[in-house]
């Protein structure tokens, strides 16, 4: 039974996964930098570097510890290589290759977006390939069509800002702790999702495209009116928050909805798999899991865990 360490450092989390071949976690270490980036509302690529510099070592060695294994006994090192931030891309890169130099080992090149996917495939039995596949995410909201783990057709994708980035800066506009996601589902659980009419683009349109710059720019002005004011410079009521959260998490919920059906529909499928930090929300969660019901839909989510970024998704498919 080979085993493999899987190294993530794409973005803002150092990441790393000792995995066998039948699927079983042996550990899974994530640390994340969120604290570092949040007075900022959002990643700084340089912070984010030096970061992974310093923790990408004791994050492997945290790995391997946990696993009960020792170096010698990996078959391979697995990490992911795109797409990413440049100078955190290459932290993970450069471990990667230094432990596959010294230990004689084969190295496997990971796409992070598909990995998303991926890690739906950890809590079913059988494999989930052909389907549609959804990356909900800070960076992207895409949608595949795999043939099997290795063989994806892009079918569509955000025209401007990723789902998780508008979460992102709408949590900034509403004063809101960073990240945004999280925070936003947090409070708009006391909130009126129909509060405030908020646009869905494209939901009419038969293509299978994405755009939350518009939906971003009527939160900015149902909370400033028609000025230029600062957004956090306005002082809301408590349940004006909860409502624009409410109205806003709604909005996009019902995009993403609205397009994954669209695309199980045109390509036929049965089977769909939603991965990404996105996926991670409740009200997604709840609201994908009854459209699909409707249509007798097999959908796999990844597993809460595994939804923002981590080591383990990345080696799935190997
Ligand atoms: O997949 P991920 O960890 O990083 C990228 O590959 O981009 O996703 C991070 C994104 C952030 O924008 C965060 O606000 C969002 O996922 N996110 C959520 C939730 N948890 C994390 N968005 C909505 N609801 C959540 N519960
Ligand atoms: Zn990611």
């Amino acid at each position: 039974m080979k085993t493999v360490l899987c190294i993530e450092s794409t973005c803002d989390e150092t990441a790393a996964a000792v995995i066998r071949e039948d699927l079983t976690v042996l550990s899974s270490v994530v640390a994340s930098q969120g604290k570092l980036h949040e007075r900022f509302q959002g990643v700084v690529p340089e912070i984010a570097a030096r970061a992974h510099l310093e923790r990408i070592l004791p994050v492997i060695d945290s790995a391997v510890q946990q696993a009960g294994i020792d170096l010698k006994q990996l078959d391979a090192v697995a990490v992911a290589n795109t797409p990413g931030l440049s100078g955190s891309l290459l932290v993970g890169l450069i471990a990667a290759k230094g432990l596959c130099f010294c230990l004689d080992r084969p190295l496997i090149a990971i796409n992070h977006l598909h990995a998303h996917v991926y890690a739906c495939q950890i809590s079913s039995a059988t494999p989930v390939y052909p389907c549609v596949g959804m990356v909900v995410s800070g960076g992207h909201t895409h949608l595949y069509h795999y043939a099997n783990a290795v063989t994806a057709e892009y079918l569509g994708g955000t025209i401007d800002d990723a789902a998780g980035e508008a979460f992102d800066k709408v949590a900034s506009m509403l004063q809101l702790p960073y990240p945004g996601g999280p925070s936003i589902s947090k409070v708009a659980a006391h909130g009126n999702p129909k509060a405030y009419s908020f646009p869905r683009s494209f939901v009419h349109e038969d293509r299978l495209d994405f755009s939350f710059s518009g939906l971003k720019t009527a939160v900015r002005y149902a909370i400033t009116g028609p000025g230029k004011q600062d957004p956090t410079q306005v002082s809301l009521s408590g349940q004006q928050v909860a409502d624009l959260a409410a109205s806003f998490q709604q909005a996009i919920v019902d995009c993403l909805v609205v397009k994954a059906m669209q695309a199980i529909d045109r390509r036929k499928m049965r089977v769909l798999c939603v991965g990404g930090g996105v996926a991670a929300n409740r009200l997604f969660r709840d609201q994908l899991a009854v459209a699909c019901n409707h249509r007798q839909i097999e959908l796999h989510f990844a597993p809460v865990e595994y939804c923002t970024d981590n080591a383990v998704m990345g080696a799935i498919a190997l």
